[in-house]
């Protein structure tokens, strides 16, 4: 029979328990989110949320066993995210798997997050290494070469506020609501991308590294500009605004993923395929650009369902069965909030609404 993880995932606002077969079958994969705890504070307020992953951990193991029909002693092994990410919560998954795997005698396997994401289009497409993948979410923002389930190169990374904490933050400049990624999707379809001309960070600059808080910067201006000038802003503003926001940060990924496919088609995979994940990666503009550059290069443009781009422990169960079919994970687990997918990198500078970038 398939062996079945079971998976634990509290890194930093999302308390998640699956279950995953190794034939690649989700049996349960059960996300309880904080957004409600954090809203008033307009960012993830790590006692906050540490505490609510210690409430709430139980419950979803065990809504996870049960939903997947399964009990503790069905599963072959637990696999927990030990970092990066917000220590609280990092100790707090450890030390519910490690009990739970104490208890049940079961191995333990220690997943770094963002594998977790980085691996999920083996499981949901069973892409073949290597492939290139571009993390786009509220925390995180990487172009990687995924080369084996312990095995990545890092191509760039963003220097300041990740896309989706740009989005959060300009949808507050506008006047729109949280959180703000969708806001500003909505407000744009009625928009004239060409109105304002913003700037495309970094694009001056050689390689892969991103920055958007300049752009975040050049819309408060224009903003504050048309308050002067008219009053106010008008419908017509706001959505111009969001248009022209959204098409700089599309041009800026697209751009710096174009040199990233240049990197990766040198060392001439069989397949060539770019994946994404993380919730930007929602963006239909995005999206489109990016599928877009894959077709104009002849690879393949793979986009997970939304539910396993975002943060949950189907993925994190995923990225365990993986490194266990190598003989990797299994050392001491214990909760780091700080680790680097490609260590030869240097780190990232910064630390988003998340928590530390990694
Ligand atoms: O991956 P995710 O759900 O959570 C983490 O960051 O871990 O990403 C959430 C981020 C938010 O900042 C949200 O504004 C952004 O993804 N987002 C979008 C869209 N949908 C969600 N950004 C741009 N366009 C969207 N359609
Ligand atoms: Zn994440």
């Amino acid at each position: 029979m398939s062996r079945l993880f079971l998976g634990i995932e509290s890194s930093c606002d999302d308390t998640s328990a699956a279950v995953v077969s190794e034939t690649r079958e989700i049996l349960s994969n059960i996300v309880v989110g904080q957004a409600e705890l954090h809203e008033a504070f307009g960012g993830v307020v790590p006692e906050i949320a540490a505490r609510a992953h210690a409430e709430k951990l139980d419950v979803a193991v065990s809504s996870a066993l049960s939903r997947a029909g399964t009990q503790l002693t069905d599963i072959a092994a637990i696999a927990v995210t030990s970092g990066p990410g917000l220590i609280g919560g990092l100790l707090s998954g450890v030390m519910v798997a490690r009990g739970l795997a104490t208890g049940a005698s079961l191995p333990l396997i220690s997943v770094n997050h963002l594998a977790g994401h980085a691996l999920t289009p083996r499981l949901t497409d069973n892409l073949s290494f290597p492939y290139l993948m571009l993390l786009v979410s509220g925390g995180h923002c990487q172009i990687l070469i995924v080369e084996a389930p312990d095995t990545y190169r890092r191509l760039g990374g963003i220097i300041d506020d990740a896309p989706g904490e740009a989005f959060d933050k300009s949808a507050r400049l506008l006047g729109l609501t949280q959180p703000g990624g969708p806001a500003i999707e909505k407000s744009a379809r009625n928009g004239d991308a060409e109105r304002f001309k913003f700037p495309r960070p970094l694009l001056d600059r050689e390689g892969c590294d991103m920055s958007f808080s300049g752009l975040k910067t050049a819309l408060r201006r224009e903003r504050d500009r048309l308050i002067e000038s008219q009053g106010g802003l008008t419908e017509q503003d706001q959505c111009d605004l969001a248009a022209c926001f959204q098409q700089a940060v599309a041009d800026v990924l697209v751009e710096k993923t174009r040199r990233a496919i240049d990197v990766y088609l040198a060392s001439n995979p069989t397949e060539p395929a770019i994946a994404v994940a993380g919730g930007v990666a929602a963006n239909t503009v995005i999206r489109a650009g990016l599928e877009t550059l894959s077709v104009t290069q002849g690879m393949r443009f793979c986009a997970p369902p939304l539910s396993l781009c975002t943060d949950n422990a189907a993925m994190i169960a995923w990225a365990g069965l993986e490194l266990d079919q190598i003989g990797k994970g299994r050392e001491p687990v214990s909760a780091r909030p700080r680790w680097p997918l490609d260590t030869s990198q240097p780190a990232l500078l910064g630390s988003g609404k998340k928590g530390a970038k990694a």
